[in-house]
């Protein structure tokens, strides 16, 4: 079967080849892959920064966000069937099976030596065929065969905001009405759409121009769209119960301190590149006191969040029935991987591969 391939670490080792169909053994299923989505940490991978091919093997097969149908169960697989539309989740548990894991929850893996399909450690899904354990393969409804690819970065969401309620509602009696959201990538246009079905009022900034898809994206919700390069986030009027920031730019991850009220919250769902440079950490964190705020991040998504996502997908198509067929905005064949993964646009928002 065809298989797209990476070295980790190594530069320019991205490539099409030909491997084995892998057999399940008697807990895990064999995914007919329907097509797989590309983002930053792929391009993470591609250019040596991340990354590292399962134990024996040389390579690593890319891709951990996917649509998939089972093809064939294990023996003692329950609950899933030929055919079901599925997504299986990115993360497995560690081998010493710590406390998080063990409950449910290896996004929150103490020890860090869990695996990540077509990250770390596990061959992704970037091939005809792939395998998961059946325990982390989440059924989907059939009318999202066109846009399920979409789930694993909206569990990303998923998990961001349920984090951000649980550690506001810990602490105070909160009632957030204005959410800010930076980056308008798909992430961040996940984030909107969902903050919008749950009635916050969203402010989203991005570099785009306010004619762009992206803008059009974002207004098409009801939110706002805020051009950056127009309105400067230090010229921001408003201050906001949370902010959610996915720039991954370390300089607008320092700005979105000041964009926080009294007793808010950000939640960073970034990769940042280091910076050495530094704005004045003294009045960042004075301010951090002051105002009684958290920061926190959120990595990776567990079972529960792709359960949640899989039916906000479906009430979102419901309320903007086009909104999320347009931000996929290039289809690729196999073939033509080296295309796929190298940034088209600025206009790109997901780029998806068929394997169908
Ligand atoms: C994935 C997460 C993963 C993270 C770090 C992200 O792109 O969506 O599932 O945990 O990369 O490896």
């Amino acid at each position: 079967m065809k298989a797209i391939t990476v070295i980790p670490r190594k530069t320019n080792s991205l490539k099409l080849q030909d491997v084995e169909v892998p057999s399940p053994n008697s807990h895990e299923v064999l995914l007919k892959v329907q097509r797989i989505g590309i983002c930053g940490t792929d391009r993470d991978i591609i250019s040596g920064f991340y990354g590292e091919a399962p134990e024996g093997s040389s390579y690593l097969i890319l891709g951990h966000e996917s649509l998939c149908r089972v093809s064939e169960t294990g023996r003692f697989v329950r609950g899933l069937k030929k055919g079901d539309l599925v997504v299986p989740t990115v993360r497995r548990n560690c081998p010493e099976n710590c406390l998080n894991c063990r409950n449910g929850e290896s996004d929150m893996c103490v020890t860090g030596h869990y695996k990540e399909h077509g990250i770390k450690g596990l061959h992704g899904f970037a091939s005809d065929f792939a395998m998961s354990d059946a325990s982390f393969v989440v059924r989907i409804s059939e009318s999202l065969s066109e846009i399920g690819v979409l789930l694993e970065p909206l569990t990303i969401v998923e998990k961001g905001i349920s984090q951000t309620f649980k550690i506001q509602q810990g602490r105070l009696k909160w009632k957030p009405e204005k959410m800010l959201v930076l980056g308008a990538g798909p992430v961040g246009l996940l984030a909107t759409a969902v903050l919008r079905m749950r009635g916050f009022e969203v402010h989203t900034v991005a570099t785009r121009e306010r004619d762009s898809l992206k803008a059009r994206l974002v207004e098409e919700t009801g939110a706002t769209y805020i051009n950056s390069k127009e309105t400067p986030l230090s010229s921001l009027e408003h201050k906001y119960d949370a902010v959610f920031e996915i720039t991954g730019s370390p300089s607008v991850a320092l700005e979105a301190q000041a964009l926080i009220r009294v007793n808010g919250v950000a939640c960073f769902l970034g990769i940042y590149r280091q910076q050495q440079q530094l704005e004045d950490a003294g009045a960042i964190f004075t301010d951090l006191v002051l105002g009684n705020k958290v920061h926190f991040g959120s990595v990776n998504a567990n079972k529960s969040y792709f359960v949640s996502g899989a039916k906000d997908l479906v009430l979102i198509q419901k309320k903007w029935p086009s909104l999320l067929k347009r931000m996929i905005t290039r289809q690729k064949e196999p073939e033509d991987f080296e295309a796929a993964y190298s940034p088209e646009s600025e206009e790109e928002i997901k780029t998806v591969i068929n394997f169908e």
